[in-house]
């Protein structure tokens, strides 16, 4: 598939740049003047020719200055690329993101709490999790989302926000899977591609990340994922393969691990072959933090490498990296060419030509706090999946005169995961930070000061509304047991370089909910949790209200669906076991291979399918205050696209939104599993009213990945089509009548 250049879009001028950017600033602005336009590749190519040698590596390193003495020009980010004045290359600022403007901690002040590097505590606005970003199914979410964090970068000095993260949850206890976007390839990445336009319509470049197979944080630096390569080009590799092709991210971040014995910084299959040879990225190729192996990653595609020490008395020249000392030797001897040298400025200029950073740089001034945090609670709003509602229980019914709230400090705020996507939200959070069970500077349990109690209060003026921190499950039940209704907020902490050790709860928190279900029958549980969790306590609640890790407003957001206020609409991108011997590793392993083929490209439901399995709940699951019919099934084929239009109509009496989900049915004999996700569409109807949605499915969609023939190739016949709402409860069907054909990668 072709890869097109960003549209280059001028923003107004603006009239405040950096300090450590003015002189680019204005040979910028004079560079603007050129005309007829060149394109981000000409202008690159111009540029090379006025680089020395040294102007050239000086491009190829990024310096973490995640520390307290800066050196000039550095404003304590994760990567910095200090600028070239004489050539008019501003600096790049390299910050970490995904849920928004990451603040690092590196150190702690005499309360124990964190000190940041970059401004103080209150510069930066979290969005819901990735993966509850996900569960929005609406890529106009994470569009704004996306959108509202590159302003936020912009404001700050940023220039690059490390984002985009898409590895496929093939590990629920990952501890990442929370910066991740869940287990179907096209899900993930429609969300990821839209997330990475929004941050780069603000002219602050964006990665996608961690390339690849990057699926759990045990051994995380030396795990090898062995897979096979149809598995791989049909699952995770397809999620950054379709996320490059929408979003047109400036670089795409090598992650730690090993594919197949080779690291990912080192496989040239990996970056040469299919990234740059197959895909035609344009952009740079640059290292996770420390995930260089030596400079012979050069040849194998690495541009980059990051997050280098700048070393004592900010003296730049004095690191040691794989490209530092050993490029230079590797440039005089002829090991690394010239023009290879060259290749990687080109990637990394022209996608900042490409990305408006010459041309837009950033400048400092204040967040649009209130706006930003309405973004972050629209997103929360739709990314609240309700997965259980007995006897219409939710919304909060007028009668209701007492509510106990339990658990999970809902008095104060809502919590966030851990480690590099960290936000220090505005104002500091909302109880001390604190560090369990690890010891690691960046590595924090932070709740946002969003608390859904004091939310639920403004939203129920004249309801007695009770706390119990839910420490000791009797004084809890009996709490419980004095009010109408009793809420009960349970949390599972996840972390970067952490993974869950399984899917209970933490802490005791099932025996509390038990406990609470005990006393009374209108238990209601919320759950902020960076992955599926198991639930013993299901069938005893009467609703259960999946809220991930729900960001700034998530409180607001909570409160809003309990109310009825909101009506939930999420729909869940990962699913939820029944326990962990459902999975394809039951348990979680730290032997130096992961074998993948186990599933193969089957992540997620696709496993659940094949295996005949039933999940606790299923992928695209959720409820809403409404309810959706489908109906009027249309397929056609035109070339090799499929199209697929039904009518859906919100039957219920409230407004809302519904996700319809398309699922391509595969040949029994194609060696795939049953299904897959072939489009979707988030629909907003009021009562009674109906809207025809067509989707268009994408031909790798229908097709198996023929490794010899290095292509997509998809088999003559006919293709079942069924539109549901969710993986398991499908209720159009029909088919596809499909000609051979051979896609390219
Ligand atoms: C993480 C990356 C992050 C980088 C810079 C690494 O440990 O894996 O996701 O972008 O650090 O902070």
């Amino acid at each position: 598939m072709k890869v097109v250049d960003l549209p280059f879009v001028r923003k107004p001028t603006r009239s405040l740049c950096l300090t450590a950017l003015s002189l680019a600033c204005v040979s910028s602005a004079f560079a603007q003047s050129s005309s007829p336009p060149l394109t981000p590749d000409q202008r690159a190519d111009q540029l090379i020719k006025r680089m020395s040698l040294d102007d050239m590596h000086h491009m190829v390193q990024s310096y973490n200055t995640m520390v307290a003495q800066q050196p000039p020009g550095g404003i304590g980010t994760a990567g910095y690329v200090p600028a070239l004045p004489a050539l008019g290359i501003p600096a790049l600022q390299e910050n970490d993101a995904g849920i928004g403007v990451h603040n690092y901690p590196v150190g702690k002040d005499k309360n124990g709490q964190p000190t940041l590097v970059r401004g103080t505590a209150g510069d930066a606005t979290p969005l819901p999790s990735l993966l509850g970003l996900a569960a929005t199914w609406n890529p106009q979410i994470a569009y704004a989302g996306g959108s509202m964090i590159g302003g936020e970068a912009h404001s700050q000095g940023i220039n690059m926000l490390l984002a985009g993260g898409i590895n496929l949850a093939r590990e629920p206890r990952n501890g990442r899977n929370f910066e991740y976007l869940g287990e179907d390839p096209l899900l993930a990445a429609r969300m990821d591609g839209a997330e990475i336009r929004g941050i780069q319509s603000q002219h602050v470049l964006s990665t996608i990340k961690h390339y690849a197979l990057n699926a759990q944080e045990t051994n995380r630096l030396t795990v090898s994922s062995n897979i096979d390569e149809r598995a791989m080009r049909e699952s995770d590799l397809l999620a950054f393969e379709i996320a490059i092709e929408d979003g047109h991210p400036a670089s795409v971040m090598c992650g730690y691990n090993k594919i197949n014995h080779v690291y990912d910084c080192s496989n040239s299959h990996l970056l040469n072959d299919v990234l740059k040879h197959d895909w035609k990225f344009p952009g740079w190729v640059m290292t996770d933090w420390g995930a260089d192996h030596g400079v012979n990653d050069a040849l194998d595609g690495t541009d980059q490498v990051s997050g280098i020490d700048f070393g004592s008395g900010f003296s730049i020249g004095s690191m040691s990296s794989s490209f530092g000392a050993p490029l230079t030797q590797a440039l005089a001897n002829g090991t690394v060419p010239r023009s290879r040298l060259q290749d990687m400025v080109h990637r990394i200029l022209r996608s900042m030509y490409a990305g408006g950073v010459f041309a837009d740089p950033p400048v400092i001034k204040p967040l649009n706090a209130d706006a930003d945090a309405l973004v972050s609670q629209h997103a929360a709003e739709q990314a609240i999946v309700l997965l259980k509602n007995d006897h219409a229980q939710l919304p909060l019914s007028a009668g209701v005169k007492t509510i106990a709230i339990i658990g999970g400090h809902a008095d104060a705020g809502v919590l966030s995961g851990g480690g590099s996507a960290q936000v220090w939200p505005i104002g500091g959070p909302a109880i001390p930070a604190s560090q369990p069970p690890v010891q690691n500077v960046w590595q924090w349990m932070v709740y946002d000061p969003s608390s859904p109690m004091k939310a639920l209060q403004k939203m129920m003026p004249g309801v007695t509304v009770r706390y119990d921190d839910g420490s000791d499950p009797t004084r809890a039940a009996a709490l419980a047991k004095s009010s109408d209704v009793a809420i009960v907020f349970a949390t599972q902490w996840m972390c970067e370089a952490i993974d869950a050790p399984n899917l209970s709860l933490p802490n005791g928190q099932d025996a509390l909910i038990d406990a609470v279900a005990a006393a009374n029958p209108h238990a209601v549980v919320v759950l902020e949790n960076g992955g599926p969790v198991k639930m013993p306590w299901l069938s005893k609640v009467s609703a259960v209200v999946e809220a991930w890790y729900p960001g700034a407003r998530g409180g607001e957001a909570i409160a809003g669906v309990l109310t009825g206020k909101v009506n939930p609409s999420g729909r869940l991108p990962i699913t939820f076991p029944q326990d962990e011997q459902q999975l394809p590793r039951p348990q979680l392993t730290d032997a130096l291979d992961v074998d993948y083929n186990i599933e193969g490209a089957a992540v997620g439901y696709k496993w659940f399918d094949e295996k005949k399995l039933e999940p606790l709940f299923p992928f695209g699951f959720g409820l809403s205050y409404s309810h959706f019919g489908y109906s009027d099934l249309h397929v056609n084929t035109k070339g090799d696209r499929v199209m697929v239009s039904f009518k859906v109509t919100n039957l219920g009496d409230r407004a809302g939104m519904d996700t319809p989900q398309v699922y391509v049915g595969m040949p029994a004999n194609s060696g795939e599993a049953p299904r897959r996700l072939g489009g979707f569409e988030k629909v907003a109807l009021q009562p009674k009213e109906s809207r025809t949605v067509t989707v268009t499915i994408d031909p790798r969609l229908l097709a198996v990945f023929d490794v010899s023939g290095d292509q997509w190739q998809v088999a003559a016949g006919s293709y079942p089509i069924q539109v549901g709402r969710s993986s398991r409860d499908l209720v159009l069907n029909g088919t596809a009548a499909v000609a051979a054909a051979r896609v390219a990668p």
